[in-house]
């Protein structure tokens, strides 16, 4: 079966403030999203998303305070040891973008071992993206361009799909240094719903709603996405 070329990526929000509404620590919010995560990822392969890129940590959030910082990257490394087995049942293929260098070397490896085990996933292309920035990832391919600058070489440098649909758990409508150049055409979703809530069913919805929405690129064609008329 040939990989869907549907690109759906999600902004992860809201783990903090699910948990203060249940009086835990913030902690227990990331514990949560990370369970919330697994499921989507399922559904994802099920529903006939080609890649779904998720943001887990932004360059920005080194500003919390230490000890959540530690905690997510905690969080990362064990998620990456414990789902490998979902990953090869469901045919998906890992991969982790932003910086690696800052990233501590338990989940470094991690990370390693995880893009190593599901190289062969050909269902679903799951990218994390950790301590992440698009605006860092725009300098970085700009320093491939001489000055005759062409777009597609850019793009190829970037080496990230143009996104089809982008959803923001949490209410807030914001993109917060998230794949700002391949979101230029991307459909918007914002939901209330906070993260670790989020569900197969509120992935069917976010989808049921992208294919209602008439993509023109700048044209005058109207036209539903295809590729989702046979799943959603
Ligand atoms: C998203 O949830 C996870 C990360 C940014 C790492 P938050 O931790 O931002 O949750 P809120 O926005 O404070 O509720
Ligand atoms: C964006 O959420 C980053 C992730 C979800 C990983 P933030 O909670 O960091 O974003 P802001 O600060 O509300 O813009
Ligand atoms: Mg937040």
């Amino acid at each position: 079966m040939t990989q869907s070329t549907l690109h759906v990526a999600i902004i992860m929000d809201g783990n903090g403030r699910w948990a203060d509404r249940r009086g835990l620590p913030r902690f227990a919010g990331h514990r949560s999203g990370e369970r919330a995560l697994r499921g989507v990822t399922k559904a994802a392969s099920r529903q006939g998303i080609g890649t779904l890129t998720v943001y887990a940590f932004s360059a920005d959030n080194w500003k919390r305070p230490p000890a959540e910082v530690r905690a997510l990257m905690f969080l990362l490394e064990t998620h990456l040891a414990k789902e490998m087995d979902m990953c090869r049942e469901n045919g998906v293929r890992l991969s982790v973008i932003g910086r690696r260098d800052r990233i501590p070397e338990g989940a470094r490896l991690a990370i390693e071992e995880a893009e190593r085990i599901t190289r062969g996933g050909s269902q679903l292309h799951l990218r994390l993206a950790v301590d992440y920035s698009s605006r860092d990832a725009l300098v970085e391919a700009s320093k491939c361009l001489a000055n005759d600058g062409d777009r597609s070489r850019f793009a190829a440098e970037l080496d990230s799909p143009d996104v089809d649909l982008l959803i923001r758990t949490g209410g807030e409508k914001r993109l917060s240094d998230f794949l700002l150049w391949e979101c230029a055409y991307a459909e918007l979703y914002f939901t209330p719903v906070l993260w670790p809530d989020f569900n197969e069913d509120d992935l069917t919805e976010a989808l049921a709603d992208y294919s209602k929405r008439q993509r023109r690129f700048g044209g005058l064609i109207e036209k539903a996405d295809p590729r989702l008329a046979a799943g959603v």
